[in-house]
């Protein structure tokens, strides 16, 4: 309570120091529609030191953000397509909300009081980011758009009972703040009519380097992170938490993400075809603390994650394939990107001993996740 109050107090001095000239926007404006006729709107973050988040309906994504980088040129460093149809057709979750259930559940089947549930398996033998047709494919409304201090946009979702095979019905609300100490703030909340389980994160895949775009092999990355979760063929976790130490999945001090993705010794980085892995994030979950940061040398540009969650995935875009074609006519291949999505660990519901990703009738589910962004 002490600290949020302080960081409040930090925010709206910082604010004021700022003038209020310099306070966040929030705009609302279309953007264009889907093939059956469907209008999308989205909603521009904007603050005084350039940069802008724009957040659209489908999927409350994260469509685009604008980072300045060392000499203040501004570029756009996530992934994603230019027209929201695009987003449906060639899915990959680039800057999706994810939900109900981010990540993977073996064989897309758990037990919860006793019941056994199954959800459509659409990754091999396994369910993935919600099954067919999850959050990042759903149209969610805009409740509230607000300028500075903090600019912000609340989106939220009601996924009916049973939705692709998960129990209760499910309110969901994905908030968006961008600040003027560059800092953007999501926060996931749900509440449920019944038990059940999920996992709500945001999958940005980012590219520090933006219009420069490189490949993120020379990005240097930190996790916060001691133990992970290590994974079988298909990715699920072994119900293991092992040391990073002396392995590739040591990131406990600054690594180039490239230095150790070749290792094929090591048999999680075969499996994963690289980093595709739940990271334990050192500290309480629950409290805000810092998960990792990326850096990218040539733009300077740093990005700081801060979580609340347990775990995060941390994934560079391996199975991106070159076939699809995003914003500036580029084609993503393997490498172009770094995934870090916070959220409670792969396959929670089969592994009783990992942090629960239950939720009861009335009880709030929260994940904050802040990314900050400076140069160096
Ligand atoms: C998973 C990857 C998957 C990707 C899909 C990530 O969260 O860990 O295995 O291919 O999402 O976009």
């Amino acid at each position: 309570m002490h600290m949020i109050a302080k960081l409040a107090l930090g925010t709206a001095f910082l604010a004021l120091a700022a003038g209020g000239a310099d306070a966040a926007t929030a705009t609302r404006a279309p953007f264009g529609q889907l093939s059956d006729g469907t209008k999308i709107e989205a909603v521009t973050l904007t603050n005084g030191h350039g940069m802008t988040a724009k957040i659209m309906t489908l999927g409350a994504t994260l469509q685009s953000l604008v980072v300045p980088d060392k000499a203040g040129n501004k570029a756009d460093i996530t992934l994603g397509y230019d027209s929201a149809q695009e987003y449906l057709s060639h899915p990959d979750y680039f800057g999706a909300s994810v939900g109900r259930y981010a990540n993977r559940i073996a064989k897309g089947k758990f037990t919860l009081d006793g019941k056994t549930y199954t959800l459509a398996t659409n990754d091999g033998p396994n369910s993935l980011h919600g099954g067919l047709r999850g959050f990042d494919k759903r149209m969610w409304k805009i409740d509230s758009v607000t300028s500075g201090p903090d600019a912000k946009v609340v989106l939220s979702y009601v996924s009916a009972d049973g939705e692709e095979g998960f129990p209760g019905q499910l309110k969901v609300t994905a908030t968006y703040a961008l600040d003027e100490n560059n800092e953007l703030r999501l926060e996931y909340k749900a509440t449920t009519s019944k038990p059940t389980v999920l996992n709500l994160t945001n999958h940005s895949y980012f590219n520090l380097s933006g219009n420069d775009a490189r490949d993120v092999m020379g990005d240097m990355v930190t996790l916060h992170a001691a133990r992970f979760t290590p994974v079988g063929a298909t990715l699920i976790p072994t119900g293991e938490r092992r040391a990073v130490a002396g392995t590739p999945f040591d990131f406990r001090t600054p690594h180039r993400v490239g230095d150790r993705i070749r290792d094929g010794r090591d048999q999680q980085i075969r499996y994963g075809r690289g980093y595709d892995h739940n990271f334990i994030v050192d500290g309480k979950a629950g409290t805000l603390r810092p998960a990792a940061v990326v850096e990218d040398p040539v733009s300077g540009r740093v990005m700081e994650i801060s979580v609340t969650a347990p775990g995060i995935q941390f994934y560079t875009g391996n199975f991106l394939d070159g076939t699809f074609v995003g914003k500036n006519s580029r084609a993503y291949r393997q490498g172009d990107a770094i995934c870090l999505e916070p959220g409670v660990f792969p396959d929670s519901p089969n592994h009783p001993d990992f942090p629960t990703s239950r939720l009861n009738p009335g009880q709030t589910y929260t994940n904050t996740i802040v990314y900050k962004f400076s140069t160096k």
